[in-house]
């Protein structure tokens, strides 16, 4: 991966103090020597997330994510880890390298924009070919899908001429055939004559949230298949980091966010008015493109097909956005298969009424719940019963279960009394299981295969030996190196991070430890470490009280061990028995002095 040197960006950090940054997306407030305030990455009511200056980091001790300053802006303004870099050197007046001592990285980033501005004058061309004679075709299309020329202009829509017209325009305009491949409207044949990828569609620019054309889908004005071509992910495009049509919704307003499957029916949608629509990008929801939504809108509404499939896509898209903390409506519409039918059908106003009477998501989950069973079956009711009153468990906000428990007693005909009994039962058993979990060291965000039953001193020791080499290194790392070893971690995330630590300090690597992983389980797992309080007054005690319980651990299992073969003693002969009585010997002495 090309980056910055590892200086530059310990100068960026440190010229941007988490505090500062996060106060701008976060209300923080002081207790003790931290900083506390409500989590944006997950929904809750009390505040659990933590900043600590002395640190440097953050870490929410609900859900789990933490890390440095580069973390936090990355996530929430969902960039990578460059595109961060450069937003925290510009906040803190740091030039960035030019040539000469990042030429990589600035090779890079020129045949970005040079890729930006393929696909600008790109969809300026294929739009003014939509309107050439010669593409008749596509003007019959065009009027066929009731598209108006406002609408035409406002989202660039176009259409591809054939076999290499873009290419030889972009070559006059001076490109190289490397920035036009790199753009992947071009490909280059088997026998190196070059085609443009998209021909005879209708071209529809997909551009980010800034408005830059980042990439096209391009949809066939028959039945023919595939239905659309989209551009690959390249250097511009990352369909998971992108939603179709924010950079022109966020123009209006967005306090509500439609987001649909279709680019026809954002298109349709915002030619009638409704201009607070997005559409992803033939993928499931991710969670950048969550984290899109709750930036710029309080409300998203998910208005998804309504076959099976946009069905399975909204319940997905739901449980994102809802572990995201976002306030999610489903919108339901009868008579039309998608958003840009019905609006056709019915119109602007009585889709706004839909919208308007867009479902929760727990009465989404009880009608797609519904609609599998036949509630006149008594196994089937006692089914609905029982799922619906585990929908209804996860509700926290009491005023808001009853609420649905009040509309689903009356919609199915069910008593409210039973519904509550299942639910306080599924309630009931949570609380205990929830007690066992929070006793337990390492919390519930850690994936299970992680806490494998571990002792739970185990795991609480290894992260005080990862939270003392960390923050006193000097004191601590000659000692500990050889008697902790990699080999003595059991916990497999300590195991990853200790190791790592080692690796840095042979390697004398000055590097911020959290900077020396990728991975984001073991980031978050590590800021939670370093947010934790281990109270030391004595560092020095502290390292010795620990060198003594491996020590001791280390005599323990030898002595195991010896006594196991004493006790199969039949198979050794005298002298044998006598060196393992001698052995063991030591080792009792050995072990009452580190008592
Ligand atoms: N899609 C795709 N490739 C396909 C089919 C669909 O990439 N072969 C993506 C496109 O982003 C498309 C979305 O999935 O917009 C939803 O598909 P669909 O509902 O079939 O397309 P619409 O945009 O609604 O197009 P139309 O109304 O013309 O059928
Ligand atoms: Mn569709």
């Amino acid at each position: 991966m090309v980056r910055y040197s590892e200086d530059l960006i310990e100068e960026i950090r440190n010229s941007n103090d988490i505090v500062d940054v996060i106060s701008q997306y976060v209300i923080l407030k002081r207790s003790g020597r931290n900083f506390f305030g409500l989590c944006p990455f997950h929904k809750e009511k009390s505040p659990s997330f933590s900043v600590s200056p002395d640190k440097q980091i953050f870490h929410c001790f609900g859900c789990g994510v933490g890390g440095n300053v580069i973390h936090f802006v990355s996530k929430i303004e969902n960039l990578d880890f460059r595109e961060t870099l450069e937003l925290l050197a510009n906040r803190a007046n740091i030039s960035l390298p030019t040539l000469d001592n990042s030429y990589q990285d600035n090779k890079k980033a020129i045949l970005k924009s040079k890729v930006y501005e393929i696909n600008e004058i790109a969809a300026k061309f294929y739009h003014e070919n939509l309107y050439k004679p010669s593409s008749k075709e596509a003007q019959e299309y065009i009027k066929k899908r009731k598209l108006d020329n406002r609408t035409l202009k406002s989202f660039l829509i176009g259409y591809s001429g054939t076999f290499d017209e873009l290419f030889k325009l972009l070559k006059s305009k001076g490109y190289t055939e490397e920035e036009i491949l790199a753009s992947s409207l071009v490909n280059k044949a088997d026998n190196g004559a070059f085609i443009d990828r998209f021909r005879r569609r209708l071209m529809i620019p997909i551009q980010d949230a800034t408005g830059k054309f980042i990439a096209f889908g391009g949809r066939v004005l028959d039945d023919s298949k595939p239905k659309y071509i989209n551009s690959p992910e390249n250097i511009v495009y990352s369909k998971g980091r992108n939603l179709f049509g924010l950079n022109v919704a966020k123009k209006g307003d967005t306090k509500k966010i439609i987001i649909v499957e279709g680019y026809m029916d954002a298109i349709s949608l915002y030619q009638r008015g409704i201009t607070n629509v997005v559409a992803s990008l033939g993928t499931a929801l991710t969670e950048q493109q969550g984290r899109l939504l709750r930036k710029n809108s309080e409300q998203i509404i998910i208005g998804y097909d309504a076959d099976g499939a946009g069905q399975a896509a909204t319940l997905r898209g739901m449980d994102i956005l809802q572990n995201m903390g976002c306030d999610i409506r489903v919108l339901q519409i009868y008579g039309a298969k998608d958003p840009d039918e019905f609006v056709i059908k019915y119109g602007p106003e009585r889709f706004e009424k839909c919208v308007d009477s867009a479902i929760s998501l727990v009465e989404f989950k009880v009608r797609i719940l519904k609609q599998n069973l036949n509630l006149d079956n008594v196994n089937d009711k006692i089914k609905f019963l029982n799922e619906t009153a585990k929908i209804l468990a996860r509700v926290d906000n009491s005023i808001e279960q009853e609420v649905y428990i009040e509309k689903i007693s009356k919609e199915y005909d069910i008593s409210k009394e039973a519904i509550y009994g299942e639910v306080n039962k599924i309630k009931y058993s949570k609380t205990s299981e929830k007690k066992v979990l929070e006793r337990a060291p390492i919390k519930s965000y850690l994936k299970k295969e992680n806490i494998e039953k571990l002792d739970e001193s185990i795991i609480k020791r290894e992260k005080m030996v990862i939270y003392i080499l960390l923050n006193y290194p000097k004191e601590s790392f000659e000692k500990i190196k050889d008697i902790i070893t990699e080999e003595e971690i059991k916990g497999k995330l300590n195991k990853k991070i200790i190791s790592k630590i080692y690796d840095n300090y042979e390697k004398k690597k000055q590097v911020n430890i959290l900077d020396s992983f990728e991975e984001e389980d073991i980031i978050n797992y590590l800021s939670g470490i370093l947010a934790e309080d281990f109270e030391i007054a004595d560092i020095n005690k502290c390292i010795e009280d620990l060198l003594n319980i491996y020590n001791k651990e280390k005599l323990i299992n030898e002595r195991n061990n010896i006594l196991k073969q004493l006790e199969n003693a039949e198979n050794l002969n005298n002298a044998e028995i006598h060196a393992l009585e001698q052995k063991l010997n030591d080792i009792i002495l050995h072990l009452a002095k580190v008592k």
